[in-house]
């Protein structure tokens, strides 16, 4: 099945439903509220009607929405990560509820007439029931209604999560079933359906959450079922009104539906590999770096197309940062494949070809995306030339076994060479960087006071009492979980503790959703309950680097450094720092961490202040 016929038929199914077409609305929202620097989801334009304002449409609604996720852009070139993706979504304001939701998912992913999945492939999670919030009987009651209804034996998993026999409804709880767009709004428990990609190894088998990550199953299709409002105290209050708001991934259904292994191998990417291949001479499948480096530019460049149809711009604040961002990165990678000239724009008009037809806009402002992508690859040339010269003559000269902050900040601030692009020449080169200096130098840059600055970067700690102590350990919690949710892009960019609360700077370029904030608040909480030992060790740093200790690497030659780490039961490393301390010696300890505030630091900084209570 091709993109258009899958977006077709998905449309045309909610058409026959009685809900009303309504166009992708713009990748950047109206509304800068300053929570989103994009479209995140198909229902984010959409929460005026979901809180009660009626629609133009009518109670029933569809579409295919445009969306752009940046919070793991550095993810991208594994096998799932995308920054841009089309959610199809039907939505119920106030109008059906769980029952029809269910019925028409199932409907529309099995019957011949428009999907024609095999439903003995078909596995779904339900809301379980937490926080005062019961379990959502009605979702599962109606999913063994349907499973039965087609002949199909279905039980229910129980606590332990795992799939066997005849179970197909897996109960999950908070972090895996409940949706929530902002901190507080209209939210609820929802219902995922997950696909088996690889029958052909038998029956499926196991665990829920350890079959996803080994992607033996995907899911495809969300259903929220929007019954609460969580107020600003914490209630959850139920709604006059209930909604439904549901979000399928079209990269992802389309891998489903080609039985192939990655959204990569979808007609969504092919042609646009191919391109890649005639213009760098390299193949997709040569090797992992070319697989990584294909998907990066493909990726980066079709976000990019979308973002400058939208009325985005190349610049060094916002989406517009982004958008630099993913152009330089595409750029980069296409020289690492030894593409020598100028590229974007090939890549970008078979973007426009494929999508053309579906999003017009692209056509529209052909021109404009062409204009913007061959100016910015240009100003990047030359500040790759020149950055390169520089950076070249800096290692030979310097003593580079790690690049001091000011030269980063050097490169960076007079020749406009990223920073991300020093850390990864750098990498390349075996030479770490001093991101803290870097990141000292940002801030006296960006007109801090020179006694702030030195106080938020100092990182040691003047006051050593226990509450100190405690956060100190908590910050290493948080940065952990940071990493955990957000990705591995996520490092220390400053810290600053006081008896009453923990303030911690990190390299991430957008906003924390507040549903991420839970689950990392949700992380260092289960960290805590467990109550694990904080261990330190004296060694060098190499060894140090070896463990992966993250940290900033700095010590003289022959030097110590203590590193600090956080082991669970299952003999995994929750957190691994070099650091001065003091730190609590459990993480029992702690008592109960609160994030207070999350908020922008700097450009690509954020910052978040939390306390233990
Ligand atoms: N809003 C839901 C999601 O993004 C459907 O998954």
């Amino acid at each position: 099945m091709t993109a258009n016929e899958l977006r077709t038929k998905y449309l045309d199914f909610f058409k026959s439903k009685g809900h009303t077409i309504i166009p992708s609305a713009s990748l950047v929202p109206r509304e800068i509220d300053g929570s989103t620097l994009f479209t995140t989801a198909g229902m984010h334009p959409l929460v005026p009607y979901l809180l009660g304002e009626q629609h133009p449409g009518g109670n029933r609604v569809a579409n295919v929405q445009k969306c752009v996720r940046t919070g793991d852009i550095d993810d991208v070139g594994d096998n799932r990560h995308l920054t841009f993706f089309e959610m199809m979504g039907n939505w119920s304001f106030g109008d059906y509820f769980k029952k029809e939701a269910i019925e028409w998912s199932y409907e529309f992913l099995t019957d011949p007439k428009w999907l024609g999945l095999d439903k003995n492939r078909l596995y779904v999670t339900v809301f379980k029931g937490e926080n005062n919030i019961p379990r959502d009987e009605e979702a599962i009651a109606t999913w063994q209604k349907v499973f039965s209804d087609a002949g199909m034996e279905v039980e229910v998993a129980g606590e332990d999560e795992m799939i066997k026999d005849n179970v197909r409804i897996i109960p999950l709880g908070t972090d895996d079933n409940f949706w929530i767009a902002g901190a507080t709004g209209p939210c609820g428990g929802d219902t995922e359906m997950f696909y088996d990609m690889r029958p052909e190894e038998g029956k499926l088998e196991g665990k829920f959450g350890e079959l996803v990550d080994s992607f033996r199953i995907m899911e495809v299709w969300n259903n929220v079922f929007m019954e609460f409002n969580k107020t600003a105290e914490g209630k959850y209050e139920k709604l006059a009104k209930p909604n439904v708001d549901t979000g399928m991934g079209v990269e992802r259904t389309l891998t489903v539906l080609d039985g192939e292994y990655t959204v990569f191998e979808t007609e969504l990417f092919k042609p646009l590999f191919e391109k890649i291949a005639e213009i760098s001479g390299s193949g997709y499948q040569d090797s992992d770096e070319t697989k990584k480096a294909f998907r990066i530019i493909a990726d980066h460049v079709r976000a990019s197309v979308f973002m400058i149809a939208d009325g985005v711009t190349p610049l060094n604040t916002g989406a517009g940062y982004v958008l630099r961002r993913l152009i330089r990165r595409a750029v980069r990678y296409g020289k690492l494949l030894g593409i020598e000239k100028d590229f974007t724009v090939s890549i970008a008009e078979i973007v426009i070809q494929n999508f053309g037809d579906f999003y017009p806009e692209l056509k529209k402002q052909r021109e404009v995306i062409f204009a913007e992508l061959k100016k910015e690859e240009e100003k990047f040339q030359e500040t790759l030339e020149r950055g390169i010269k520089q950076y070249k003559l800096k290692a030979e000269t310097g003593n580079f076994q790690v690049i001091g902050g000011e030269v980063a900040f050097d490169l960076y601030q007079t020749y406009g060479f990223p920073f991300e692009l020093t850390k990864e020449l750098a990498k390349e080169d075996g030479i770490d960087i001093n991101e803290k200096e870097f990141e000292e130098e940002l801030k006296k840059h960006q007109d801090l006071s020179r006694t702030a600055s030195a106080g938020m970067f100092k990182g040691g700690l003047q006051d050593s009492g226990e509450e100190t102590a405690r956060l100190h350990t908590a910050a290493h919690l948080l940065l952990a979980s940071l990493r955990q949710i957000l990705g591995n892009h996520v490092f220390q960019k400053g810290s600053n503790i006081t008896p009453e609360r923990l303030r911690l700077d990190f390299s991430h370029a957008e906003k924390v959703m507040p549903e991420q904030l839970i689950l990392i608040e949700n992380l260092v909480n289960r960290a805590i309950e467990a109550k694990l030992d904080v261990l330190n060790e004296e060694m060098t740093l190499d060894q140090a680097k070896k463990l992966n200790a993250m940290g900033v690497f700095e010590s003289k030659y022959g030097e110590k450094v203590t590193v600090y780490s956080i082991i669970n039961d299952a003999g995994e490393v929750v957190s691994r720092e070099i650091c001065g301390g003091p730190h609590a010696k459990n993480t029992g300890e702690l008592g109960h961490f609160k994030i207070q505030k999350e908020e922008a630091s700097s450009s690509g900084v954020r910052r978040i202040k939390a306390v233990l209570t």
